[in-house]
């Protein structure tokens, strides 16, 4: 027997915002966690304040005509230096491109053995900022999983909402039970 469950569990003070995957094989049971810590800006350190200014920038040059869904994301490798991004459409629906696949393809083409500290996503519908921090997509979960796991330590990462951020400590917990190198042998 297979069967997936999502649970959505919310600790005191509303801190803590944990989101299970159960997953039941063969009667047997394993839980995964992705811990997501909610804050507020005046908790941020200068570092991840200027990475967030910079993906809200970012959204000003998304090229979004068809949702007016404007993505901005941003990285920092371990030198100081940042990237930005965004999200570019096509009339043709499935030819655009998540701002956070745009980033990490253009940073690591020109920088492949650069590791990457900490990235963000910020987003604006119809020109204001999203209430709600944006998640990633599942396609670029998994890009940023095969980034990480190019390098030996963790990417941070800071989804930005209007006035307040979720941070995940190593993107490699949004995306549990995960194909990679390691399935294809
Ligand atoms: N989008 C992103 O850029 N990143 C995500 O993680 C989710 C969605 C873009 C794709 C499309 O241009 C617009 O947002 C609406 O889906």
């Amino acid at each position: 027997m297979y069967h997936v469950a999502y649970v959505m569990k919310f600790a005191s003070g509303n801190k803590f915002l944990f989101l299970h995957c159960i997953i039941h094989l063969d009667m047997e049971k394993f839980i995964l966690d992705t811990e997501v810590i909610v804050l507020t800006y005046n908790e941020l350190n200068s570092s991840q304040l200027k990475l967030i200014e910079t993906a809200f920038k970012a959204c000003e040059n998304s090229y979004s005509p068809y949702s007016e869904f404007s993505v901005g994301s941003s990285l920092e490798f371990e030198d100081g230096e940042i990237f930005q991004a965004n999200n570019q459409e096509n009339a043709a629906y499935p030819s655009g491109l998540c701002a956070e696949r745009t980033l990490l393809f253009y940073a690591k083409a020109n920088n492949p053995h650069k590791e990457i500290k900490r990235m963000v996503i910020a987003a604006k519908n119809h020109g204001k900022a999203t209430k709600q921090p944006v998640s990633p997509c599942g396609a670029c979960r998994q890009v940023m999983l095969e980034t990480a796991n190019r390098q030996n330590s963790p990417i941070e990462l800071l989804l930005a909402g209007a006035d307040k951020v979720y941070m995940i400590k190593d993107v490699k917990t949004l995306l549990p039970l995960q194909f990679n190198a390691e399935s294809l042998k």
